[in-house]
C-alpha cells in the first residue's frame, strides 16, 4: 500500500501509472471508513490494475456551524481497511496542501447544488465539487465511484464531469445499509442509543412511498404522505426534507414517472441523516433501480 501525503507526489506518480497504461480507479472519501466506502472499492476494483481511494476531510464543504472540527478521523485505521479490501494506493493530504490561502476558483454547478440538502447547506455541493475537480487532476484516474447514498452529490457530480468534458467514467454504488435498514455513515457514530433506535425510520419511510407506489399510487404528494406518517412517528426526529423529483434535474414531480428520487434528510438532535431511493415507473411498472454514472 502506497501513502501519498503531497501533491506533488501524487501528480509525480499519477504520471507514472498513466506512462505504463495501469488503468486507475478513484474512491474519495472523508475517511471514518466503513463498510459503504470498501463497498465502492469492491465496485471498480474488477475493471481496473489499481484502485486508489483518497482520504481528504474537505473544509469548503462544512458549513460555519456544520462538523468539521468533530468529524472523526482515523487515518491508520482507514488505510488499514482500504489495504484489506484491495487498495493499492491512498492520497491523504492535508488541508493546507490542497488549498493555498490565495485560491480563488470554485466550481459551481448551478441550480443543482441549490435544492435539496443544497437549501440547508449552503456552499455544501461548491465544496464538493471544487475538492473533486481537485482530486480528479491529482489522480488522473479513467474511473471514479460515488455512493447513491449520497444520490444529489452524485447527481451534482455527474453533470460537472458531463458540461465539462472530463475524460473519467464514473460508476454509483448501491446504498450499504445496517440490518435493520439504516443507511451506513461516519455521522451514525453521533447518534445517542435512542436516536439509534429511531434511525431506521428514514428508510422504514422510504420502503411506505415505495410500497405505495408499487400498488399504484402516481401522485407524488400521496406517496409522500406515507412517508411522512412514518417519519411522524419518530419522537426525537426533525424532517429537513422529503421531496420526490427526477433524476436529472432535480425537478419535483407531481405524477410519477420515469426515474423518480424520493430523498429524505431529517436531524435526530444534532445529527443529520439522508437516505433515498429511485424507482424506475413505467406506466403500471415499478422497479427499485440505481443512479446510472
Ligand atoms: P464520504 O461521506 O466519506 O463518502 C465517500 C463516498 O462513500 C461517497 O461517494 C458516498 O456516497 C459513499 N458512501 C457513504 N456512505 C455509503 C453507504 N452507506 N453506501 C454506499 N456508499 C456510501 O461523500 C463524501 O465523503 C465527500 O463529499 C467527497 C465526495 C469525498 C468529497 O469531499
Amino acid at each position: 500500500m502506497e501513502l501519498i501525503r503531497t501533491r506533488a507526489a501524487m501528480q509525480q506518480r499519477a504520471r507514472e501509472l498513466r506512462r505504463d497504461g495501469v488503468r486507475v480507479g478513484l474512491v474519495p472519501t472523508m475517511g471514518a471508513l466503513h463498510a459503504g466506502h470498501l463497498s465502492l472499492v469492491e465496485r471498480v476494483r474488477p475493471e481496473c490494475g489499481l484502485v486508489a481511494a483518497s482520504i481528504f476531510v474537505n473544509p469548503l464543504q462544512f458549513g460555519p456551524s456544520e462538523d468539521f472540527e468533530r468529524y472523526p478521523r482515523d487515518l491508520a485505521g482507514d488505510v488499514a481497511q482500504l489495504e484489506r479490501a484491495g487498495c493499492g494506493l491512498v492520497f491523504a493530504p492535508e488541508a493546507p496542501e490542497m488549498y493555498a490561502p490565495e485560491a480563488r476558483t470554485v466550481v459551481e454547478v448551478r441550480v443543482l447544488q441549490d435544492v435539496l440538502c443544497g437549501r440547508s447547506r449552503p456552499g455544501h455541493f461548491r465544496g464538493v465539487a471544487t475538492v473533486v475537480a481537485k482530486l480528479l487532476h491529482l489522480v488522473q484516474p479513467d474511473v471514479v465511484v460515488f455512493g447513491q447514498k449520497d444520490a444529489q452529490q452524485a447527481i451534482v457530480l455527474r453533470r460537472m464531469l458531463r458540461d465539462l468534458d472530463w475524460p473519467v467514467t464514473m460508476r454509483v454504488a448501491p446504498t450499504v445499509r445496517d440490518a435493520d435498514g439504516l443507511a451506513l455513515s461516519s455521522r451514525n457514530a453521533y447518534l445517542t442509543p435512542e436516536e439509534r433506535r429511531q434511525a431506521p425510520l428514514l428508510h422504514a419511510a422510504l420502503g411506505a412511498a415505495q410500497r405505495a407506489i408499487e400498488a399504484g399510487e402516481r401522485r407524488a404528494a400521496a406517496a409522500l404522505a406515507a412517508a411522512r406518517a412514518v417519519l411522524d412517528t419518530g419522537r426525537l426526529l426533525r424532517v429537513d426534507y422529503l421531496e420526490l423529483v427526477e433524476t436529472e434535474g432535480l425537478r419535483p414531480l407531481e405524477q410519477i414517472e420515469g426515474e423518480a428520487l424520493i430523498a429524505v434528510a431529517a436531524f435526530l438532535g444534532k445529527t443529520r441523516l439522508i437516505d433515498n431511493v429511485i424507482l424506475e415507473v413505467r406506466g403500471g411498472s415499478v422497479r427499485e433501480t440505481e443512479l446510472r454514472g
